[in-house]
């Protein structure tokens, strides 16, 4: 018989894949139909008024048209809400897709937001532009329940933050936002290390391009929330035309399966590489929520179960180091996005956090990394070649560059 209360890396390879033995098949499958035969007019208008609604397919009903349902998506949204411990999940075709479907279904009278920075570059300039015409307060974690007002619809929160990698407490906020739902974005951390519903948000937000996806290959966004919540996104989904591509959808679905081991695995290579350029003379700070004192209020092993794998560090040499460094990597790749199997290397003041108000932009000589599944001695020795470029090197820059000498053929991709 099988067990009532499945382990988590379990549910990872099989939720969202229960009725496929008996359809005969093994393998997810995929729908592509841009629209569904009708049984008839009166089913088929009754089909349309639910899923246009934000409602879900019924029996004898069809999917209508892929705008308002797709059962490949579906099935994804079945397994990442297993996962995000929620009760129902709708997927979109990007992050940005499904921050702009929460505040799109914001109440008309509640349109102001409550936003702890940092936050994606991207989103920050998403609530501080107003184009959707919500108004936003920005704040620390301790400045939430003072920001509330009448009008307050939402409060959303990054944890881990990016790029500080700064951990937030969400208990705390959420117990500061009172009765304004909570939108946790769970990019970062992803449902292996953090179930942001079980902290008491409202919602768990994913830019799945990241993890969820895994392999650089797939571009989406998903919420998980109850399903009050989820008929209102699916009705904003379908209004606004955002819903996930079934090929995304599947090769998410795929992706799950396997998450919960890179994570871990990815999260042990960053580890190793946080700790090693902890103590490099050209690096100024490392960022990285696993590091002694970087989680003063113990939050790893009561609301993320481990520090995930990204690291940012602030060099000494600013801006000018940066770009040497961004430039000399050669295991590393540098581009922007993260999560995925290969390492990445990005400035996020030029890039992620470019439309950031200079305020609350990382500092010049602040870069990101992706910590992938290569090898964390290659990505180390990759890191101490590229730094050892940078101009006024120390002798302790030089030493490194000869210490990884030896390992240079390895490390040239
Ligand atoms: C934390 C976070 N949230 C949301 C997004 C937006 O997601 P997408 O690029 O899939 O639209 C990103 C993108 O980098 C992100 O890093």
């Amino acid at each position: 018989m099988a067990p009532t209360t499945l382990h988590p890396d379990t549910v990872a390879v099989h939720a969202g894949r229960e009725d496929l033995a008996a359809m005969g098949v093994h393998a997810l499958p995929i729908d592509l139909s841009s629209t569904s035969p009708l049984p008839d007019v009166e089913l088929g208008g009754l089909s349309y008024e639910v899923l246009a609604t934000g409602g879900r397919p019924f029996d004898g009903g069809s999917n209508v048209y892929a705008r308002l349902w797709n059962p490949t998506v579906g099935r994804f949204e079945v397994a990442l809400a297993k996962l995000e411990h929620s009760e129902e999940a709708v997927a979109f075709s990007s992050g940005m897709a499904a921050i702009t479907a929460v505040l799109l279904s914001l109440p008309r009278d509640r349109r102001h937001v409550v936003a702890v920075r940092p936050l994606y570059g991207g989103t920050d300039h998403l609530l501080d532009a107003g184009t959707l015409g919500t108004e936003t307060t920005f704040t620390t974690p301790e400045g939430v329940a003072a920001a509330l007002r009448p009008d307050t619809g939402l409060v959303i929160v990054e944890s881990p933050a990016n790029p500080s990698l700064e951990l937030v407490d969400i208990r705390a906020v959420v117990a500061a936002a009172g009765d304004v739902p909570v939108v946790v974005d769970n990019t970062f951390a992803t449902p292996v290390l953090q179930r942001p519903l079980d902290l008491g948000a409202a919602m768990s937000l994913h830019s799945a391009t990241k993890y969820l996806g895994g392999h650089g290959d797939v571009v989406g966004g998903v919420v998980a929330c109850d399903a009050k919540t989820a008929a209102a996104l699916r009705r904003t989904r379908a209004i606004t035309g955002a819903i996930l591509h079934p090929l995304a959808a599947y090769l998410l679905h795929r992706g799950l399966a396997t998450l919960p081991i890179r994570v871990r695995a990815q999260q042990a290579g960053a580890t190793r590489v946080a700790a090693h350029l902890a103590h490099h003379p050209h690096v100024a700070r490392v960022h990285f929520p696993g590091l002694p004192g970087a989680d003063p209020k113990g939050l790893i092993g009561t609301q993320q179960d481990g520090p995930g794998a990204m690291v940012s560090i602030e060099l000494e040499g600013g801006y000018d180091a940066a770009v040497t460094l961004t430039s000399s990597v050669r295991v590393f790749t540098h581009a922007v996005s993260l999560g995925s199997v290969d390492s990445l290397i990005q400035h996020p003041a030029s890039l992620t956090h470019r439309p950031v108000a200079a305020a609350a932009k990382p500092g010049a000589g602040l870069v990101r990394l992706s910590i992938g599944l290569e090898d964390p001695d290659d990505l180390i020795a990759d890191l101490d070649q590229a730094l050892a470029q940078i101009a006024g090197g120390s002798g302790a820059a030089e030493e490194a560059l000869e210490d990884t000498a030896a390992t240079e053929t390895s490390a040239t991709v």
